[in-house]
């Protein structure tokens, strides 16, 4: 697979990300790092909690700390998981809300070592919920 400076420079970031996860009850590290239209990267990782259901993961924190930026128009993801494990369903929700545009929005899976896959958003999440606005 040949990727751009652009696409790996994503997946470090994912990779980087990951080595930051706080993940003591499931052990599962994750990284993740959105692309914003404007070329800038954030990128985030699983934070868990003693209370478990208040675990957050890398791709949403991610995704936030974009919003929280400015940065509200994405174009790709990458996720870094030990086993190639895809986004889990309400993170892919979390992404479409800030994609450009789904059927042009790469996500790449990817481990330490090796890219897995990659998907459009819309390969992952097809008939997304998206509120109609106005009326
Ligand atoms: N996790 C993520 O960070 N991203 C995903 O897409 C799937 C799951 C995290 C949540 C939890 O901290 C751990 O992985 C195990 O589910």
């Amino acid at each position: 697979m040949n990727l751009s400076a652009a696409e790996q420079a994503l997946i470090r970031a994912a990779r980087e990300a990951r080595t930051h996860a706080y993940a003591p009850y499931s052990g599962y590290a994750v990284g993740a790092a959105v692309l914003a239209d404007d070329g800038r990267v954030f990128a985030g990782c699983n934070v868990e909690n003693a209370s478990y259901g208040l675990s957050v993961c890398a791709e949403r924190v991610a995704v936030f700390g974009a919003a929280a930026a400015g940065a509200q128009r994405l174009v790709a993801a990458a996720v870094c998981t030990p086993d190639g494990g895809t986004p889990c369903g309400a993170c892919r929700q979390v992404l479409l809300e800030f994609a450009a545009a789904p059927d042009q929005f790469t996500v790449w899976v990817v481990s330490p070592a090796h890219v897995i896959a990659r998907y459009t958003l819309t390969e992952l999440l097809p008939h997304g919920f998206q509120l109609a606005r106005g009326e």
